[in-house]
């Protein structure tokens, strides 16, 4: 939540700003901001809205300088207008600040600083500090990286910051606890900053991710330096990005989030290469192999994750469960940390986590670690926060996820979750060899169906039409489906603004059967396997009160194209591996139904993609 960019070095900072923001705007865009230093002094330009009206804003007026930051904010403390965007500037002004993250004990430093004259523009907990190190600075005299630190003694929260001072030019002091920073290490001085690599990655791929508790000091003439809070010199260790920048652009395509869905065939094959291995009949997941035996031996698998990601962890469940005979709890990370759960030492937690950052996730690990447990994560982001917490894990090598809306990640989690059961389960001899094989050829087979159904695009398309215009959307499905029916709904919702809800088929019958009427659409995943007779029943219960049907069904079904308004075909499948097919057609039709209605499908309002508060 919240980007951050910042440059230092030879070149003119604004254009390297603009761009940056860009590519973090999916972090939050309710205001945006720049400053840049000159010789001339500190420019400030900053609005409410994207970074496209911060660039009408600034409208061609130079902000020329060598040294700025920017920021594209979610905004938490004081509503998103001008006056509460970033950067925030000292009372001199001297200082520019930007932030992300919350600073929690910011209301008594606040009436601490105003007690001694300072002054507040914003209803901001981030002007704070622009005020505490501009204090320090004039009562101890010290230079801007002391004060930062001598400043950061004193406040409690999560926080990524970067600072630069008039006084300072060609300098810009950063800050890290809980919030993501990465530095960029350019050619000839050149240094730049960023919430994550993706506006770092076109001018440099040499990066240093920053731990908790570190300030780095970016300076033209003496380079990169880095104290932690105590002090103390640490050496950058720096490392080499893999981003492609083609993975940074939309492709052709009209929206980020249809580029990302098109792109699953290729991304589920590459959560799996060189893990499944066909020919020897056998997974192999380095990252967690000397972790293998505990996982083979462990009494209990507890999931932990948020939004999408909690939904591959629920399909985690019925795989772990059914191939690993292993019980698992699946635990919304908000939840989990807050209520003081039983975990012990033999006890695996699952993370779970497109971005890697996202705040509660990282609090359920630091909890679970604290009490002994065995942490293994599912990352997207490499270098994120919690791929470096985690006693080992998996990247799913999905690519960056760009789209708000959770699509191609959700697939390639599902995909390690499958490929991790499975492997428990073969070595720990829970599933037997000839199952275990035609599942594997199953799962190699399944990029080629997702193209399959990805030709279902032009009749979701037809079906998006005709319920555009719902109030409300009910998502029905059972066993693996059931998690399938929950992240259609949230699709729906968080792109389309569409009240939906999933529920298990049966438990319809308890509450939603309550809301189906002539205009209701209710999405079922009907496919062949266990509890296709059931479904069924669902379906003509649904019929009985003239709700509309709209149903996923495997191919060459025709009891229920008899029965529902619409269906949709996708290819046939083990029951374990419909996730990954069945939810291509609930993302295709969120999307359709997003952009007949005019919303604005890859950034939907009030949310963000990286959620890195509370
Ligand atoms: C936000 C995003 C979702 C995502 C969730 C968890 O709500 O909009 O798409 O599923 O955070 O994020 P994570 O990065 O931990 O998977």
């Amino acid at each position: 939540m919240c980007g951050i960019v910042g440059y230092v070095g030879g070149k003119e900072a604004y254009p390297i700003l603009i761009s940056g923001l860009k590519r973090l705007e999916y972090r939050g865009y309710d205001s945006a901001g720049i400053a840049v230093l000159s010789p001339d002094g500190l420019a400030v330009r900053k609005c409410k809205g994207r970074v496209s009206d911060l660039e009408a804003h600034v409208n061609g007026t130079p902000m020329p300088g060598t040294t700025g930051i920017g920021h594209t904010r979610w905004a938490t403390h004081g509503e998103p207008n001008d006056v509460n965007a970033h950067p925030h500037v000292s009372a001199n002004g001297d200082l520019a600040l930007i932030h992300n993250g919350i600073i929690e004990n910011y209301a008594p430093l606040k009436e601490e600083l105003i007690s001694r004259g300072y002054r507040f523009k914003s209803e901001t907990d981030t002007e704070v500090l622009v005020h505490l190190i501009d204090d320090i600075q004039r009562k101890e005299g010290t230079d801007l990286p002391e004060s930062v630190r001598l400043a950061l003694e004193n406040v409690v929260g999560a926080y990524a910051i970067v600072v630069m001072d008039r006084k300072h030019p060609g300098m810009l002091v950063a800050a890290r606890k809980s919030s993501p920073l990465v530095i960029g290490i350019g050619e000839e001085g050149d240094h730049y900053l960023a919430s994550d690599a993706t506006p770092i990655v076109e001018h440099t791929r040499n990066v240093v991710y920053m731990e908790d508790g570190e300030i780095a000091i970016l300076d033209k003439e003496h380079g990169l330096r880095i104290r932690n809070i105590k002090n103390q010199e640490k050496h950058p260790s720096i490392q080499a990005l893999e981003i492609q920048l083609e993975a940074l652009e939309k492709g052709g395509f009209e929206h980020f989030m249809l580029k990302e869905i098109y792109e699953q065939p290729r991304s589920i094959r590459d959560s799996m290469r060189g893990r499944l291995n066909l020919a020897q009949s056998d997974i192999v997941l380095g990252g967690i192999k000397d972790y293998e035996k505990r996982m083979v031996n462990a009494k209990r698998i507890l999931i932990v994750a948020c939004g999408t990601s909690w939904h591959a962890g629920m399909v985690g469940e019925y795989l772990f469960e059914e191939f690993a005979r292993i019980p698992v709890e699946v635990e919304y990370a908000s939840e989990f940390r807050y209520r003081n759960p039983v975990i012990n030492e033999e006890d695996i937690v699952i993370a779970i986590s497109q971005s890697g950052e996202t705040a509660d996730t990282l609090a359920a690990i630091e909890l679970a670690k604290g009490r002994g447990a065995t942490i293994i994560g599912i990352c997207n982001v490499v270098g994120s926060s919690i791929a470096r917490v985690t006693h080992a894990g998996s990247y799913t090598h999905a690519g960056p996820e760009i789209g708000v809306a959770s699509t191609k990640a959700f697939t390639a989690q599902v995909t390690l979750l499958t490929l991790m059961a499975l492997m428990i389960g073969h070595r720990k001899g829970t599933i037997n060899g000839a199952k275990f094989q035609q599942l594997l050829m199953e799962l190699d087979a399944i990029p080629a169906k997702v193209e399959r159904v990805l030709k279902t695009e032009a009749q979701v398309k037809y079906i998006s039409e005709i319920y555009k215009d719902a109030r409300n959307a009910l998502y029905l499905g059972r066993g693996y489906s059931f998690p399938v029916a929950l992240e259609g709904a949230l699709k729906l919702k968080e792109i389309s603004y569409i009240h939906a809800e999933g529920y298990p088929a049966a438990e319809m019958k308890h509450g939603p059967i309550a809301l189906i009427d002539e205009e209701m659409p209710v999405i079922v995943i009907a496919t062949q396997g266990a509890s296709y007779e059931k479904v069924v029943s669902n379906i003509q219960e649904v019929k009985a009160r003239k709700g509309k049907v709209i149903a996923i069904v495997t191919e060459g079904d025709t009891v229920v194209k008899g029965i529902a308004d619409h269906v949709i075909e996708i290819p046939d499948t083990a029951d374990a591996l419909v996730p990954l097919l069945a939810v291509v057609p609930l993302q295709l039709f969120s999307y359709h139904v997003a952009v007949m209605r005019g919303c604005n499908v890859d950034q939907p309002r009030n949310l963000a993609k990286s959620v890195t508060v509370e």
